[in-house]
């Protein structure tokens, strides 16, 4: 469903982009000040970033909700533990490493990923696999662009990435809950669907790091822990890869992980979902097929049997 664009979100305060990266540098050494005061206030910085009509028309969930509730295992597996540890990431500098089957390879810098792309706002339903779901504005553009830019060869097949590994940061690593580090993967053709992006921010500002900063995959059709965070490397590869709890647990986290009501998670049920926010409040909702992006991605999958590529 290409929804409408929803118009209670005012960008008429943002600054041009490149007064968010000069903006970027300057904030990187009040980084960690930032994060301590940030709170649930609007008061990192702003990007400019235009609508899109992929957008959902549904109210987003708080600012607070969505920074304050969330899964990252680089800083521990508890879901208010990401707030209270991610501001010890260093995100500036930071690059991306593209390799494999691209005519560009290159460790990229982000604010060279950055000048070349189109800033989108697109507000996603978010469902993650435990059956919690959310609606985020996310900053961000197409990943399409960026395998444009590099040049995917014609034996590529399916898109692999990885978060970064700085345990002295990210101290969740210090424990081998999971094997790091977190790695996903992407056939090809979802990774050039425009619904696809990679975001650097959310709310107009950018991404906390609890969220996945500076940059993080969005595949909103998908179960939420597809959309890898903090990324570090983008490969073009010819055989479906690793992905990290598809690994852990095949039985019970399939490759491709689309959300689907009818397939249940072999210890507990996938046809609703519990939307973040409302406290004691919260509404159980019923979970839509492909998390309710199946006009635009059905096709994606025709003839496959999605009970066996789960
Ligand atoms: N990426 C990394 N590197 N590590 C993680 O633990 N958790 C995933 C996904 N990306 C995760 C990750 C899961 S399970 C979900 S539901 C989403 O991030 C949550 O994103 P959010 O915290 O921004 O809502």
């Amino acid at each position: 469903m290409a929804g409408r664009w929803k118009n209670d979100l005012k960008w008429s305060d943002v600054t041009p982009k490149a007064d968010y990266l000069n903006r970027r540098q300057i904030m990187a050494g009040a980084a960690a000040a930032a994060a301590l005061a940030a709170g649930p206030a609007l008061s990192g910085a702003k990007i400019r970033a235009v609508p899109s009509a992929y957008s959902t028309d549904e109210a987003p969930n708080s600012y607070e909700d969505i920074t304050s509730y969330n899964n990252f295992y680089e800083f521990g597996t508890s879901k208010t533990d990401p707030a209270k540890n991610a501001h010890r990431l260093t995100t500036d500098p930071w690059s991306v490493r593209v390799d494999g089957l691209v005519d560009r390879p290159g460790n990229y810098d982000l604010a060279d990923i950055l000048k070349g792309v189109t800033l989108e706002e697109r507000i996603y339903r978010l469902r993650c696999v435990e059956a919690w779901s959310a609606v985020i504005p996310w900053v961000g553009f197409e990943l399409a662009d960026l395998l444009n830019r590099v040049g995917v060869q014609p034996s590529a097949k399916y898109v692999y990435f990885e978060t970064l590994v700085r345990p002295s940061e990210m101290i969740g690593q210090k424990s081998r809950v999971l094997d790091w580090p977190y790695r996903e993967g992407l056939r090809l053709d979802e990774a050039m669907h425009p619904l696809t992006i990679l975001a650097t921010g959310l709310y107009g500002e950018e991404m906390p790091n609890q969220n996945g900063a500076p940059i993080r995959l969005v595949v909103p059709w998908k179960y939420g822990f597809k959309s890898i965070k903090s990324i570090v490397r983008i490969s073009l590869v010819e055989k479906q890869p690793q992905a990290t709890w598809n690994m852990q647990n095949p039985r019970e986290y399939g490759f491709y992980s689309n959300v689907n009501p009818e397939v249940d998670h072999p210890r507990w049920s996938q046809a609703s979902e519990r939307r973040i926010g409302g406290g004691l409040f919260s509404r159980r909702i019923p979970t839509r097929m492909f998390n309710g992006y199946g006009d635009q991605v059905a096709g994606l999958y025709a003839g496959m049997d999605l009970r066996k590529f789960y």
